[in-house]
């Protein structure tokens, strides 16, 4: 059980932007922490699963303004007609959910900024350069490409491909720049902090640049938190959105509750990000901390992109695919392992339709699902759905139960690496291992072996026949543990077939690292052939 007193395990997906609604790159990233935090939680572990939505700024507000509502009527829209929705069509549990316009968070916005104007890290002054509302920065001429086409003459974000806007502004600017050499030590330190190598390289590189202050104030538009000792000011949506992280478990609370969950779950340990959104959490966000004089998170993980013809996918793009495009003809589980399964964590990766539907038949309808329904028919039809009493080990059921303590092993390692695939392919030796003994050990023609027949026409106990088929139900029942991070009603639906809950307890309290040891079901336990796991289905029609 977890232990109130241990610190909990806290990991953030970045705030969304309510612009638009959520698409399967979105998705991705809360899938990829909803498996993590899952993972933990399947330790016994006490976890914070944090995710919201990023409603301040230029990109929400002209999104509004184009709609014809105000900001505040567009984001209660989009956050309760999309973006709450999508947690529950992609199986996420997340324990909180922040809105950047929620007091909460707005008011202690308010309190971190007065604090470091008061330690005199802020100042006043002017500045003049290319703002691409899109990623909602200020980007260096270097960093722009030049625009062809309809956007011939035109300098472009790298990012958007869209006309960057010159703007020259009065602004509040944070001391960024007398960061830089805490910061290269913290990456030198601190290795772990920016995952992965790349990505650490990437800010490396950047940092060892230099530095410059960073403008954190508008003042030609008010959707944002208002500086508080100048009020002509909204706050830079960056700013803002980067403190979510904190004010949303606590920080600058005076509630006791909220200054007990700042201290049980600050700093985070992970906080997972898309690499279009690196620098902000690697640099912006460290030096805020420092400023302030808070902990550090332990990690920054950039995952990579998915991609449509080779381009980030986007709406604006118009590439993006709706998460339940996909969900409701393969479901919630096919979704969650397909882009944690098919794509290195860190990398880039393109969705196909084939690729997912070749996967979902030969991974989680073959390899899994069929292994599923073929023990419990078995244990059916020649024990009547009771689990027999198995009879002695062979060496092949020890080389299998080593398969599924090597399997647990190094899921367990892939998970503390955030290797997601690699824990996924690590659980998988145990699938084909399983189906490679069944088919080995062939049951079918053991049961026709005159020792297992039982005088009452049944299957004799303790034979080799129930050797064989209690042995691939602990292996299952050692997959439903490990599976139910990653496909969790899968995993459910087989915790229900193989009737583990009487003798053993919810699936959910099944501690990861004793999952790999067999002998757990008794004899007797109740084995029903429910639905199949993964159905075959038709190839999706595609519009
Ligand atoms: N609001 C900011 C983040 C603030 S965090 C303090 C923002 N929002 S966003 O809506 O644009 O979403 C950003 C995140 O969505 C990316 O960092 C990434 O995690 C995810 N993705 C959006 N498109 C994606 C892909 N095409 N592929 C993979 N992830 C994608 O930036």
């Amino acid at each position: 059980m977890p232990d109130a007193a241990r610190k909990s395990f806290y990991l953030t997906t970045p705030i969304y932007y309510v612009n638009d609604a959520p698409h399967i790159g979105h998705a991705y990233t809360t899938v990829a922490a909803d498996v993590i935090t899952r993972w933990h939680r399947q330790r016994q572990e006490n976890v914070w699963f944090l995710t919201g939505t990023d409603e301040h700024g230029q990109k929400v507000m002209r999104t509004a303004e184009a709609n014809g509502v105000s900001p505040q009527e567009w984001a209660d829209r989009l956050v309760e007609g999309s973006w709450k929705p999508v947690l529950q069509t992609i199986d996420a549990i997340n324990d909180d959910f922040i809105r950047t316009t929620q007091p909460r968070h707005t008011e202690r916005v308010q309190a971190f900024i007065q604090d470091l104007h008061d330690k005199g890290e802020i100042y006043a002054g002017s500045y003049e350069g290319p703002y691409c509302v899109g990623c909602e920065e200020y980007k260096l001429p270097g960093e722009l490409i030049d625009g062809t086409g309809e956007y011939e003459g035109l300098k472009l974000c790298p990012i958007h491909g869209r006309p960057v806007e010159m703007l020259s502004e009065q602004n509040y600017f944070f001391r960024m720049s007398a960061y830089t050499e805490r910061l290269l030590a913290l990456y030198e330190e601190h290795p772990e902090f920016v995952q992965p190598a790349s990505a650490r390289n990437e800010v490396l590189a950047f940092v060892r640049g230099g530095l410059q202050d960073l403008s954190i104030s508008r003042n030609t538009f008010d959707w944002g938190v208002p500086i508080p000792w100048d009020t002509t000011h909204v706050l830079y949506v960056w700013f803002d959105a980067l403190l979510n992280y904190a004010t949303a478990v606590g920080l600058g609370s005076d509630d006791p509750q909220e200054k007990a969950r700042f201290a049980s779950t600050w700093p985070a340990d992970v906080h997972l990000v898309g690499k279009d959104i690196l620098r902000f959490h690697a640099v912006i966000w460290p030096a805020m901390l420092m400023a302030a004089g808070l902990p550090l998170p332990t990690t920054v993980f950039a995952h990579g992109w998915l991609l449509v013809g080779g381009e980030k996918m986007s709406k604006s793009k118009l590439t993006g695919i709706a998460p339940s495009q996909i969900i409701d003809h393969f479901g919630s589980d096919a979704f969650r392992y397909y882009f944690l399964r098919a794509i290195a964590f860190g990398q880039d990766g393109s969705f196909s339709w084939e690729d997912l539907s070749a996967r979902y038949h030969a991974e989680l309808a073959n390899g899994f699902g069929n292994l599923a329904s073929r023990v419990a028919a078995m244990v059916g039809k020649y024990y009547g759905g009771a689990l027999p009493a198995a009879g002695e080990a062979t060496d092949a059921e020890r080389a299998l139960e080593q398969v599924a303590a090597k399997a647990v092993a190094d899921a367990e390692a892939a998970i503390d690496r955030l290797a997601l695939q690699d824990a996924i392919n690590a659980v998988w030796t145990l699938v084909d291992a399983t189906n490679v003994y069944i088919t080995e050990q062939e049951p079918w023609k053991v049961a026709k072996l005159p020792e297992e027949q039982a005088p009452d026409g049944g299957a004799v106990q303790g034979g080799r026949l129930a050797t064989v088929l209690v042995t691939a139900a602990e292996a299952l029942r050692s997959l439903a543990v490990l599976l139910h991070p990653v496909t969790p009603k899968a995993a459910d639906a087989l915790w229900e077939s193989l009737g583990a809950e009487a003798p053993l307890g919810a699936l959910a309290l099944q501690p990861v690292d004793g999952a790999g040891r067999f002998g757990t079901l008794p004899a007797g336990t109740t084995i029903t052939k429910g639905a199949s796991l993964f159905p075959r289905l038709e190839d999706p029609v595609v519009a």
